[in-house]
């Protein structure tokens, strides 16, 4: 539909253990019961989405395997659509082995699997590009198939949203077809060669113009979020919580922003919509586990407000 939002990333299987502090090279540590829970870049992004009353198509690809199903399942029961997600026998869905401390810190390493499958034919051929608002992306599929899916959703109209996450170098040609960027400060530090912690609000919007670059949010945790608008610089507070786990908060916050993008909202509105989004994930184990209904969230805005007071 014309406020559909189309999202093109990875799925993955996430296989989550907590332990009080992360292992030191060559040492063992003991940990929790083992966890197997939906997540991938992409997959949150939409199930996010989907939760929070989007209108949601999953473009990927699952192994033929029990983590693939767990990956669908999960998607279906948010309310995306998930014809797009190309099953591939013989491949294994990608699994991200997940170490999650005593500060509901996160250290992950993923194996790809069946996301590496997923190829430029797949956009090429793909009807799902018509009539969206939104096409949402981040690194961790091929970066060609992702320069592919921007290009194609861009001269369609669609508003390209772009994560950073995991950082990898981006040509150009990907930056000129990204409509907003979505970046934390360290992958903005990487991608502007400035260090965005200390460089004034109005060095990194120059930077980013001369990236061409007009649109993005930087992501600053505990610091809430700065917002560039054209000309225009916002900064938007953080909701403040105690983080459980923060396994995909930065795609929750993703999901929610394009949710808003695709509703019509401005950019710096939608950016305080997607906060309490984020923070909202980080009080519940997982990813696509922690992610809230729109009801959910009301309630957790209403609460969150009343703490201020
Ligand atoms: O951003 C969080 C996600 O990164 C996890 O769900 C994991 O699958 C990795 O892709
Ligand atoms: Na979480």
């Amino acid at each position: 539909s014309r406020n559909g939002i189309l999202i093109v990333g990875s799925l993955n299987a996430d296989l989550v253990v907590r332990t009080d502090r992360f292992p030191a090279p060559g040492e063992t540590v003991r940990g929790s019961t083992l966890a197997t829970l939906p997540g991938g870049k992409g997959a949150n992004q939409a199930a996010a989405a989907a939760l929070l009353g989007g209108d949601v198509t999953m473009l990927g690809a699952v192994g033929g395997d029990a983590h693939g199903e767990l990956l669908l399942a999960s998607l279906t029961d948010a309310g995306a659509d998930v014809s797009q997600v190309r099953v591939v026998d013989g491949v294994a869905t990608g699994t991200a082995m997940i170490t999650v401390d005593a500060h509901g810190e996160n250290s992950i390493v993923v194996s790809p699997g069946a996301n590496d499958e997923l190829s430029v034919d797949d956009i090429e051929g793909s009807e799902s590009f018509r009539d969206r608002a939104v096409l949402g992306l981040c690194l961790e599929i091929d970066l060609g198939v992702v320069a592919a899916a921007a290009g194609r959703a861009h001269a369609a109209g669609a508003t390209v949203l772009l994560n950073l996450s995991p950082y990898a170098a981006v040509p150009a040609d990907l930056l000129a077809v990204t409509d907003v960027l979505l970046v934390n400060e360290h992958e903005a530090s990487l991608l502007l060669s400035v260090d965005v912690e200390s460089a004034t609000p109005w060095a990194v919007a120059a930077a980013f113009a001369n990236h061409g670059i007009r649109r993005a949010v930087i992501t600053r945790g505990a610091e809430g979020s700065l917002v560039f608008d054209g000309d225009e610089v916002s900064t938007v507070a953080a909701v403040a919580v105690t983080a459980v786990d923060t396994t995909g908060c930065g795609d929750a916050f993703m999901g929610a922003l394009a949710v808003r993008l695709a509703a019509g909202d401005g950019l710096a509105d939608a950016a305080g919509f997607a906060a309490a989004v984020g923070a909202f994930a980080a009080t519940k184990e997982g990813a696509q586990s922690s992610y809230p209904t729109l009801a959910e969230l009301d309630a957790f805005r209403a609460d969150s407000a009343r703490d201020d007071r």
